[in-house]
């Protein structure tokens, strides 16, 4: 069977047609993964203004999705279901992929199902892939999300931990912003990062212990929280800028290492305390060189299989949203047609 996957929930349209294999170790082939990206829109405001998010979609979703279907080959008719990101994310942005996908529903007379944005970062794991050990541990970690999940069962997400503040892809982007480097920060920090000297600035990488009020039933020990780097760069701005280009590179290669550590030392962590099988990180951040780098070192070093998306997959795309559509099908969950976006949809 063959699947068509919306993901309109920020600032990419992208449509895609992902194929089932009938391969139980590898389920997954994609077949098109087409995405408009509207990073030049939203660039001249310095982050995404969502009127202008919600419009773009409505121009783009139509001729995106007939140039996913003409990739792969594929007509309507050949299609067994639409999936579409329901939600988090911006609701205006999700509100047009949710009306396209109900609309295409119905006139092809398919199924519709409705994803997680966030289960769909998790499978673009699986796509490439093909199916992890589980138990296993995945970081979720974009400009929205950081949020620490065990997979017990497939398909089955448990949260275990997330931030109490900023996003680490939004601590990026703002540092990003405070430094003059325009949006978004993550792939420009990252970068320049690779050329400095990680240690020339010394920044604090908050450790959580105590539990969180606002989740009481998260341990809370193993959260995240990056406000406070994000503003020790900025008193470090204050204090000492303006900078010669050799001590931009060297504080981004600082707040780097602190942000990649504390990732990874909290997966590590998480790895050892649910006694996982592997360890798998997605999510726009999860296209950081030095995470990936010391993901994979780190993993081979305490001997666990460690798994990433292609960098084409780590940034919203709506094969993931397909794949997590085609999980979701199979396990028989069918969305109705008065489904709604929900801008902030749980998964737990
Ligand atoms: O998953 P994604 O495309 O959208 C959300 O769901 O948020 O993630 C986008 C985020 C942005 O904050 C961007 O700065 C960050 O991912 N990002 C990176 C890198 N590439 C993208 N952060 C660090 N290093 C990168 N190479
Ligand atoms: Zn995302």
């Amino acid at each position: 069977m063959r699947i068509l996957g919306i993901e309109t929930s920020c600032d990419e349209t992208s449509a895609a047609v992902v194929e089932e294999t009938g391969d139980a170790a590898k389920p997954w082939a994609i077949r098109s993964n087409v995405i408009a990206s509207q990073v030049p829109i939203h660039r001249e405001w310095g982050g995404v203004v969502p009127e202008l998010a919600s419009r773009q979609h409505i121009r783009d979703i139509c001729g995106v999705v007939d140039r996913a279907l003409d990739d792969a080959g594929a007509s309507w008719r050949d299609l067994g279901a639409v999936a579409v990101t329901q939600g988090p994310g911006l609701v205006g942005s999700l509100l047009v992929g949710v009306s396209f996908a109900k609309a295409a529903a119905v006139a092809a007379g398919l199924p519709l199902v409705a994803v997680h944005h966030l289960a769909g970062h998790i499978e673009s794991l699986v796509l490439e892939n093909g199916e992890i050990p589980l138990p296993a541990v995945v970081l979720v970690v974009s400009g929205g999300h950081t949020n620490l999940y065990v997979v017990e069962e497939r398909g089955h997400y448990r949260l275990v931990s997330r931030t109490r503040d900023d996003a680490a892809g939004e601590a990026y982007d703002k540092v990003a912003k405070l430094l003059g480097l325009g949006y978004p920060g993550g792939p420009v920090v990252d970068r320049l990062a690779r050329q400095g000297n990680d240690r020339a600035v010394r920044l604090p990488g908050t450790r959580l212990t105590h539990p969180d009020r606002n989740a009481p039933d998260l341990k809370g020990d193993l959260d995240f929280s990056f406000s406070g780097v994000k503003t020790a760069v900025l008193r470090y701005v204050r204090e000492h800028g303006p900078f010669t280009e050799r001590e931009i590179v060297d504080l981004c290669a600082s707040f780097q290492r602190t942000v990649v550590t504390v990732l990874i030392d909290r997966v590590f962590d998480a790895a050892r305390r649910f006694q996982a099988k592997s360890i798998g990180i997605a999510g726009g951040v999860s296209a950081n060189s030095r995470l990936r780098e010391e993901l994979r070192r780190r993993g081979e070093a305490r001997e666990i299989p460690t798994f990433l998306p292609s960098l084409q997959l780590s940034t919203d795309n709506a094969a993931m949203i397909a794949a997590a559509g085609l999980r979701k099908f199979r396990a028989g969950a069918v969305a109705t047609l008065d489904l709604n976006a929900d801008a902030a949809l749980p998964l737990r």
